[in-house]
């Protein structure tokens, strides 16, 4: 049979499934001290996003829901959502534990319709690369997002998919392709970053999105980009040659030669005139 979209995405789900326990359990998230009170938000995302108080917020990829949850703890009407069983599963208990009023929802980001608008919508770290179909992506958020609301991406830089692990004598060494492919990048044993020596015996299933794909997208949804930005930090090490930041959880290259994430800013805009059953 032909793999499709449909057969890589419901591998990547299993993956993800199998990676839940490992991560609940892990120093990575840091659920001990998220139980403390901690908020696991960093603070590009806490900026991008500003206070959420009051404000319903609509969290895609949230994982097993800290995320969502630091927002409930700011005082968000926030709802997380995720195609993995295990993960809505883990954040629902949590949300029940820690008495956070945040909503979890299992669906694929893509064909998502929640029925309902937020005046947030949030994702952050590694997402877009999970995600066959930007153009569907930017849909569903432009059908989720409430007239004057505001949508905020944080992630990982695109050109980080090229490179190799290991730098060359005569420095850095492409590997993967930065421009889209029809089919995506598989890596038949998949492991997780929370442990790299875990070996879960599944494959993943990846797609690069330039930064030209994901603005087009949101533009072509309707939606009008606010603001763009490159910063040479991530929270995260995805390549051995990155080091620690003195920030506390944040990675660089010596010399902040290129970017390492972006971050983006979108609206919906209100309609120019008001509808004639508002003025009746
Ligand atoms: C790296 S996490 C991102 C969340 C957050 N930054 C974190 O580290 O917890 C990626 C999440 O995307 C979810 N995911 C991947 N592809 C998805 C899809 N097509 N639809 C919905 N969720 C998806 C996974 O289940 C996982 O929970």
């Amino acid at each position: 049979m032909t793999p499709t979209n449909a057969s890589w995405l419901s591998a990547n789900a299993e993956l993800w499934d199998a990676r839940v326990p490992l991560h609940v359990d892990s120093d990575w998230y840091g659920l001990r001290d998220f139980r403390a009170g901690r908020l696991t938000l960093d603070e590009i995302e806490l900026a991008g996003v500003g206070d959420p108080a009051g404000r319903s917020l609509l969290h895609l990829q949230c994982h097993f829901g800290l995320g969502t949850l630091s927002w409930a703890r700011l005082g968000a009407e926030a709802t997380g959502v995720d195609f993995s069983a295990a993960a809505v599963e883990r954040a629902r208990a949590l949300a029940t534990e820690l008495g956070l009023p945040a909503r979890f929802e299992q669906a694929e980001v893509s064909g998502l319709d929640l029925g309902r608008t937020f005046d947030i919508c949030f994702t952050s770290w590694g997402v877009l690369m999970w995600l066959p179909d930007l153009d569907a992506w930017a849909r569903a958020i432009a059908r989720h997002l409430a007239p004057g609301g505001v949508f905020f991406l944080a992630e990982g830089h695109p050109h980080l998919f090229i490179w190799d692990d290991e730098l060359g004598k005569d420095g850095y060494r492409p590997r993967n392709p930065y421009f889209r492919h029809s089919t995506p990048v598989v890596d038949e044993e998949a492991g997780t970053y929370v442990d790299p020596s875990q070996r879960l015996g599944l494959p993943q299933y990846r797609w690069n999105h330039p930064l030209a794909e994901v603005v087009s997208a949101l533009a072509g949804a309707g939606l009008r980009v606010t603001g763009m930005a490159e910063h040479p930090v991530l929270p995260w090490q995805p390549l051995p040659w990155m080091t620690a930041h003195e920030r506390p959880g944040w990675w660089r290259v010596p010399g902040d030669p290129f970017p390492l994430s972006f971050t983006v800013t979108a609206t919906k805009d209100r309609p120019a005139h008001p509808r004639t059953e508002e003025l009746t």
